[in-house]
């Protein structure tokens, strides 16, 4: 069946050594991919996705406004990983660009990370561990405990709270959370009423919250004061949440007894740069270099995932889980034998537009047989389904219309 534009054309740019399954669902899609395995800049990297339709990146490869304006043929970007702070969105989103991430593939392993330091605390497993490197033979059941019967507090119920209680739970843990959207408790899971309330009925808390005006610093000295005494704390979710001074005053003074820390207010940003933290050193602390969403499953699963929507803006328009642009769910084209015509036109939101689309259809009698229209801030984006006759046509109208930023037509 012949395609508006050949498969085989669509040139793919995959930078920083996405993972390959990611590459190969891509590939199977028909596009022309290459793939290389560091992040570029400057020169090199204008170089490499200059003539680019579809970019992917990790988290290092910088796409700037400038760098952006040189890929005039970029439709999409897709970020394999669950930030997009190294994409200019705003440039992204002037050029019609939508951008993709992947926010929730690695749920299930900062999950697992949680709940194997749940255990690890409770058993005190790192501070015997490092008594034994060190040669001392310490056998005692003092200090240690099981977790079955213990509660556990979730501060923060979406997708990781939420998966580590049901997690708990099978590993017979009684689960208290907060959250401050209403959340529908999972299992026998119990709804605390406040923070404080979750945090002074836990033997363990583990907080699983963004990082927004709300939750820097939520957890201080009085916070850490309110928790039972000889209970543990666990953040594996933004470094800014947990005033970290507090907390290690409290271990050292024996209030709470154990910690376990995967992000951190300051994290080095390079492979050789030194790590520096007031919790070094601290009795029962598990410290870990932000590795909570950090394994080959999610990497796979970030893979498959961003070069899914990849794929599917391509071929149908669909933008649901860009960042910076409206979110329309699209179905297939009404007929894929190559009646329906999809026009694709993303357009600055301004009252009016939709008039004057339906105004040129009305004259060039296209008949529209399916349309799809989302707005987000200053951004519209309309798709429609028409008849192929007047298709053509329809389109350069719909692209000379003063607003349009960018159209394109799938048949
Ligand atoms: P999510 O958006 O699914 O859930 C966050 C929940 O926190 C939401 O239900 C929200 O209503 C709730 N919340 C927001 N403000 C709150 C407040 N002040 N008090 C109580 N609840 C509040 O996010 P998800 O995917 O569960 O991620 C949670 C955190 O984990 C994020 O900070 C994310 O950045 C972090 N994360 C860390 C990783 C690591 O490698 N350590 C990897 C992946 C995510």
């Amino acid at each position: 069946m012949k395609t508006s534009f050949p498969k085989g054309q669509i040139e793919v740019v995959l930078l920083e050594g996405t993972h390959p399954a990611g590459t190969e669902l891509v590939s199977q899609a028909g596009f022309d991919v290459s793939v290389h395995h560091g992040a570029l800049e400057g020169g090199a990297l204008i170089k490499a996705i200059g003539r680019a339709h579809v970019v992917g990146i990790r988290s290092k490869t910088q796409l700037s406004a400038e760098v952006l304006k040189h890929c005039e043929r970029l439709l999409a970007v897709g970020c394999f990983c669950a930030g997009t702070n190294q994409v200019d969105l705003d440039a992204a989103t002037l050029g019609g660009v939508p951008v993709f991430n992947s926010p929730f593939s690695n749920t299930r392993s900062v999950a697992e990370l949680t709940m194997s330091e749940i255990i690890a605390l409770h058993r005190r497993m790192t501070a015997r561990s490092a008594a034994l490197h060190g040669g001392k033979w310490d056998k005692s059941a003092a200090g240690s405990h099981e977790v079955r019967g213990r509660t556990l507090g979730i501060i923060g119920y979406g997708h990781i709270g939420s998966q580590v209680s049901v997690l708990a739970e099978a590993m017979g843990m009684k689960v208290i959370f907060f959250d401050t959207q209403s959340k529908l408790p999972l299992g026998n899971a119990r709804v605390g009423q406040s923070l404080e309330a979750v945090l002074s009925q836990s033997d363990v808390v583990t907080i699983h919250v963004p990082e927004n005006e709300s939750t820097k610093g939520m957890i201080g000295n009085a916070q850490l004061r309110m928790m039972k005494a000889g209970s543990y704390l666990i953040n594996n979710a933004r470094g800014s949440v947990i005033h970290l001074e507090a907390l290690r005053k409290a271990v050292d003074d024996g209030h709470i007894a154990g910690a376990a820390v995967d992000v951190f207010p300051y994290e080095p940003s390079a492979k050789g740069e030194a790590f520096v933290s007031v919790m070094q050193g601290a009795e029962n602390v598990i410290l870990t270099p932000h590795v909570g969403g950090s394994t080959v499953e999610a990497q796979e699963a970030i893979s498959v995932d961003a070069a899914g929507k990849l794929v599917r803006f391509v071929n149908t328009g669909a933008t649901t889980g860009a960042v910076n642009v409206p979110n329309v769910d699209l179905p297939e084209q009404v007929d894929g034998a190559g009646r329906t015509h999809r026009i694709l036109n993303f357009h600055r939101n301004v009252p009016g537009v939709l008039g004057k689309i339906h105004e040129a259809a009305a004259e060039l009698k296209v008949n529209i047989s399916g349309q799809y229209l989302r707005t987000r801030g200053d951004m519209g984006y309309v798709v429609l389904d028409t008849d192929p006759a007047q298709a053509e046509a329809f389109k350069r109208r719909m692209e000379g219309i003063e607003e349009s930023i960018r159209t394109r037509m799938l048949w």
